[in-house]
């Protein structure tokens, strides 16, 4: 193995010594290339592609072969950072011959070092069978976006007593099934709190507060790609929509006024 690859080692290290985890999702190449040069360990190739890249309303359209192409974009742009690869939905839920070729397309044609997938105490099987074939899991419990239909919405969970309760519980029998580490999305900062003193993997937040032991964010959303879309759980740290608006008119106005190309974007028979 590369000697400068992020592994799971060194994250659950992280938490063990107490340095916030930073994740950011990504899609392709370009970026990928982009947050190589940064001090982030993990990549998500998240089913978020689903309303960033491909323009739904949720991620229930992603299919297999999306997650496939761009962890291999990702991949060529990334190769030292931990690549993780979202097991889009009913990919992972009709038997487990086929969730494990699916995985085997994440990790042996996409590149992926590690899968996602959503839900707690309902998918521990197969978070020990994918781990048991040598794949590292990471889990995703609270607001599963893959489940919206069933949760109503877009909806902050674990807000009452027994609901805390199952998320305590979803994440400690992950991390019994062999998680590598959870992402905890859309729940209260003290619950996620409670969930991160009460196992020993690290949990990655999303819109669950101050107190997991790293946090992952949407690549568009804080970069400001899409200016109709500023969730309460992120924060745009540059606003691209604005930059590149500006520069696609002054491109169309240079083509129109004749300024596009010049000399010296052209070739010549004679020099
Ligand atoms: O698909 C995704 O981007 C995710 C993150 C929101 C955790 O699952």
């Amino acid at each position: 193995m590369n000697k400068n690859k992020i592994t799971i080692n060194h994250i659950q290290r992280m938490k063990i010594n107490k340095e916030p985890i930073s994740m950011v999702t990504a899609y392709d190449y370009s970026f990928a290339k982009l947050i190589e040069s940064t001090q982030i360990p993990m990549i998500l190739v998240g089913d978020s592609m689903g309303n960033t890249v491909m323009g739904f309303d949720s991620t229930i359209p992603v299919k297999i072969n999306d997650i496939v192409r761009c962890t291999q974009a990702v991949k060529a742009g990334c190769p030292d950072k931990l690549i993780i690869a979202d097991l889009p939905f009913l990919s992972y839920q009709i038997d487990f011959k086929n969730t494990l070729l699916n995985v085997k397309k994440l990790i042996q044609d996409g590149g992926a070092d590690a899968v996602k997938l959503e839900g707690g105490k309902n998918v521990t099987e197969i978070v020990k069978r994918i781990t048991d074939a040598g794949v590292p899991v990471m889990g995703h419990i609270g607001l599963t976006p893959q489940s919206v239909n069933q949760l109503g919405g877009y909806i902050v969970q674990g807000k009452t007593k027994d609901s805390e309760k199952i998320l305590i519980n979803d994440a400690i029998a992950l991390e019994k099934s062999g998680a590598f580490s959870i992402v905890l999305e859309l729940i209260p900062s003290e619950l996620s709190k409670q969930i991160t003193k009460s196992i020993e993997i690290p949990t990655i937040g999303i819109g669950a507060g101050i107190n997991c032991d790293g946090q992952v964010q949407v690549l568009h959303d804080i970069l400001g790609l899409n200016p109709n879309f500023t969730p309460k759980h992120s924060k745009m740290y540059a606003n691209l929509s604005e930059i590149v608006i500006k520069a696609l008119k002054n491109y169309d106005e240079d083509i129109k006024n004749n300024e596009f190309p010049n000399s010296t974007n052209s070739f010549f028979t004679h020099k």
